[in-house]
């Protein structure tokens, strides 16, 4: 399989005031802490229940903590590059909208703090993108050329997200549970529905052969490019992730954390 690489070029400007210098906040008061001292099964069925419980608050967006309004999620622009690579594929996405992301569901939250790792199972019912696009290259052998509207739709869509953290002392002597590389992305899907307008300049037969072709067979399409918004997917979960732990001291973020301070 191809190795693509994909860049995200720019998030929405709520994101990258990460870079500023963080100020402390307390948790959110939707956002509901658990204790660490569970049982590892307990603490499953209380993070369960309160990242569901948070999260419609979360996807509506809240300016204080960073985090994005994800009803739809704007994403700026996202350059998929593999012009050179055994994919041949040059495409920038731009102005995309993400629908479906407040119905998320999240089925499982696993907390190993031994080994420093968190890991989420969560379903969407739907994600719908509807973007801007410019493609050039080979699309599963198939030359493929144009751009305009985009319109992306993923049905039953169930993804594992792990990543690694670290809790680390900040300038201001707290502890904050720091969000580090991600170890994990997956995601698969029942259908993926892919329409592009205007390809081949407007040639309108042209067109729809490829659309139905890549309509036909979706299941490859994923197979070569599902891996590029892989990439793109976690590190959006990323950023956000990272911008809501850097505001709330990780004694905060959880209960009975005490001994953390010392650290
Ligand atoms: C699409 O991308 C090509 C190659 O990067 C560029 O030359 C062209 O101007 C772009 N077209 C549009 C409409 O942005
Ligand atoms: C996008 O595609 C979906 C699924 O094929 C369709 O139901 C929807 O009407 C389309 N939306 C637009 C704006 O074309
Ligand atoms: C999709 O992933 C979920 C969770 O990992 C798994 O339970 C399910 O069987 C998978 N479905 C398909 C069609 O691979």
């Amino acid at each position: 399989m191809a190795a693509a690489r994909a860049a995200l070029l720019a998030l929405p400007a709520l994101l990258a005031a990460a870079a500023l210098a963080h100020a402390k906040l307390p948790l959110p008061p939707y956002l509901k802490p658990c204790s660490i001292k569970l049982s590892s099964k307990e603490m499953t069925k209380c993070a369960v229940k309160h990242a569901n419980e948070a999260l419609p608050h979360v996807t509506k967006g809240d300016r204080k903590y960073r985090i994005p309004s994800m009803d739809p999620l704007l994403v700026d622009s996202l350059q998929v590059d593999d012009g050179h690579g055994p994919l041949g594929l040059n495409m920038l996405i731009t102005q995309a909208k993400v629908y479906g992301i407040p119905k998320t569901v999240i089925n499982n939250v696993e907390f190993d703090f031994k080994e420093k790792q968190v890991r989420y199972d969560a379903f969407l019912p739907s994600v719908n993108i509807q973007s801007k696009y410019n493609i050039s290259g080979q699309i599963l052998v198939l030359p493929i050329i144009g751009h305009g509207d985009a319109n992306l739709t993923l049905e039953n869509v169930h993804v594992t997200y792990e990543y690694e953290f670290a809790l680390e002392k900040m300038e201001d002597k707290e502890v904050y549970f720091i969000p580090k590389k991600h170890t994990d992305f997956r995601f698969n899907t029942t259908r993926l529905y892919i329409h592009l307008d205007n390809l081949f300049n407007g040639d309108r037969l042209l067109g729809e052969n490829t659309n139905k072709f890549m309509d036909e067979n979706w299941e490859e399409l994923l197979v070569s490019v599902g891996p590029i918004f892989s990439t793109a997917i976690s590190e959006i979960i990323h950023n956000i992730l990272t911008n809501v732990f850097k505001l709330v001291p990780a004694t905060d973020a959880f209960l009975d954390a005490g001994e953390w301070k010392k650290l």
